[in-house]
């Protein structure tokens, strides 16, 4: 019997950039969108186009280059919105817009001051509008999870006959319940008179960290769409992680009766590209991408996996894109082995300039550690993007004296736009000397609101990756770095992530916040 196809509706670079801190360039928003797109992405939805003059040019930009994914665009249900997106999405080959209206009776009251007679003429309108600029119209009722099934019944099937091509149940505030929401889902689509003639999709937060099981519920109810992020990135607690709704379908096929189009292999790329790009760490036990998601600790769990895997193991890592953390560089290997191992681990140089940064780190790194494996590889490549990206600030040396019974000092030295200085400062530890000694160069004004160090291999020499947040006048931006020295790592994250304060602060509107 041959399965419906799942549609998977990637929003790490809108709903996911709504993590606070998470805020991409329009560059970095490129690189994700390439990197979704070899994973064969069905939606990539690549911002909110009225936000700002960066988010309309960073969509714009994802579908200039986006060739196989269809590239979409939020606008709220308002002209001037769906216009902006629909001109921010012109190049695109294949484009859609998302547009959304609330429909709880909490949100219509207090957010919209609307009755539910106007949201359904607005929504209604707003389909419409989008149909002029494309016939891949996407409707969410926002709070769908905590809207009345009568009433959405009524807004769904007028936004249909309007022209809506999918209809997104979204979970807004992760309230829903598994069965509750799959309910939900068979419901609408058993009420619902015209509901053949759209798909119908989920969008679901993790507030009681059910993002995934309601998907999941949704799918087995009938839903076709999963809209999900990279790493379960998003506003609050995050959105459904993609990694795992993609590998609970594909795994548990004796369940589903549909499957994606993924090629699962890209994910711990992919997975690994956000956690660099956004400074959010993978946290060690995540499912599917976490370090220790294949590791096994356990001498009676290890017996079993070299008896026969599937004791233990229920996906093959490699299927998730794992290698067998071999050794594959050292010293000696040369410019084309380092570039065709990158080629290999989908990592894309985009010019000589950016390979010969890469290079010269991967050449540092092979002079302290002598076994090279592919995380380090992507741990050189991103710490060479992100200095070479905005560096207004670069480290020139750094020394710590930390002993027994003594107060730490850190000395450095920076290169600020251009002029060298040096700053000396104690601190209550070698990494808070080494922060407190760049403020003094600096002149920082900057709360810490985070700061997370992980191996990137095991054993005592590998790389720590370091990342930070920090806000300055409500503004909040992540940096990281990564060394076999942590205190190192700790330094270039904090000023990687000064130097993107240097950037414009890129001022958006939030969709979901204020009136329609
Ligand atoms: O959570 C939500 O309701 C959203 C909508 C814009 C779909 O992100
Ligand atoms: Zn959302």
């Amino acid at each position: 019997m041959s399965k419906d196809k799942l549609i998977i509706f990637d929003t790490t670079l809108r709903d996911g950039e709504q993590s606070p801190g998470a805020s991409m360039t329009r560059d970095e928003k490129v690189r994700i969108a390439k990197a979704l797109e070899k994973m064969r992405v069905d939606v990539i939805e690549a911002g909110f186009p009225i936000a700002s003059v960066g988010d309309f040019e960073a969509v714009n930009a994802v579908a200039k280059v986006i060739k196989d994914s269809t590239v979409c665009g939020l606008a709220r249900a308002k002209e001037a919105d769906i216009d902006r997106a629909g001109e921010a999405l012109k190049p695109a080959e294949s484009k859609r817009i998302h547009t959304f209206l609330a429909t709880s009776p909490i949100h219509m009251q207090h957010k919209l001051h609307m009755t539910p007679d106007q949201v359904v003429e607005q929504a209604v309108h707003a389909v419409k509008r989008a149909r002029q600029w494309t016939d891949n119209v996407e409707f969410s009722p926002e709070d769908a999870g905590r809207s009345e099934l009568d009433f959405l019944c009524r807004v769904i099937e007028a936004v249909i006959d309007a022209g809506a091509t999918t209809i997104n149940i979204p979970d807004t505030v992760g309230y829903n319940i598994p069965q509750q929401f799959g309910e939900l889902l068979k419901n609408l689509i058993e009420r619902v008179p015209n509901a053949d003639k759209a798909v119908f999709s989920v969008h679901c937060h993790n507030d009681l960290g059910l993002a995934v099981a309601n998907s999941l519920s949704a799918v087995l109810n009938g839903a076709r769409q999963v809209e999900c992020t990279i790493n379960g990135l998003g506003e609050r607690a995050g959105n459904a992680a993609l990694e795992e709704i993609v590998m609970a379908v594909r795994t548990r096929q004796d369940i589903f009766a549909c499957d994606t189009t993924l090629d699962t292999t890209q994910i711990l790329p992919c997975s690994r590209l956000v956690s660099g790009i956004t400074g959010f760490p993978v946290q060690p036990n995540k499912a599917v991408v976490g370090a220790n998601a294949f590791a096994h600790e356990s001498g009676i769990h290890q017996d079993g996996v070299l008896k026969s895997r599937e004791t233990y193991e229920i996906m093959r890592a490699q299927d998730v894109g794992w290698t067998d953390n071999r050794i594959v560089l050292g010293k000696l290997s040369g410019r084309n082995a380092f570039k065709t191992r990158l080629k290999d681990l989908g990592i894309e140089i985009a010019s000589e300039e950016e390979l010969n940064e890469a290079f010269a780190r991967f050449k540092d790194l092979a002079d302290k550690k002598h076994e090279i494996y592919d995380e380090d590889l992507q741990a050189v490549v991103k710490d060479a993007f992100s200095t070479m990206e905005h560096e207004s600030l670069k480290l020139i040396a750094l020394k710590v004296c930390s002993e027994t019974g003594e107060t730490p000092v850190a000395t450095v030295t920076l290169n600020v736009r251009g002029e060298e200085y040096t700053g000396s400062a104690p601190g209550s530890g070698p990494v808070d000397a080494s922060f407190r000694a760049i403020d003094s160069v600096v002149g920082n004004h900057t709360q810490l609101m985070l700061y997370s160090v992980n191996n990137i291999t095991s054993g005592t020499d590998s790389q720590g990756e370091v990342s930070v947040r920090l806000e300055k006048a409500g503004r909040i931006v992540n940096g990281q770095g990564a060394d076999t020295d942590i205190v190192i790592a700790s330094a270039k994250a904090y000023l990687n992530a000064l130097n993107r304060f240097e950037l414009p602060a890129n001022p958006r509107a939030h969709p979901q916040l204020g009136d329609v």
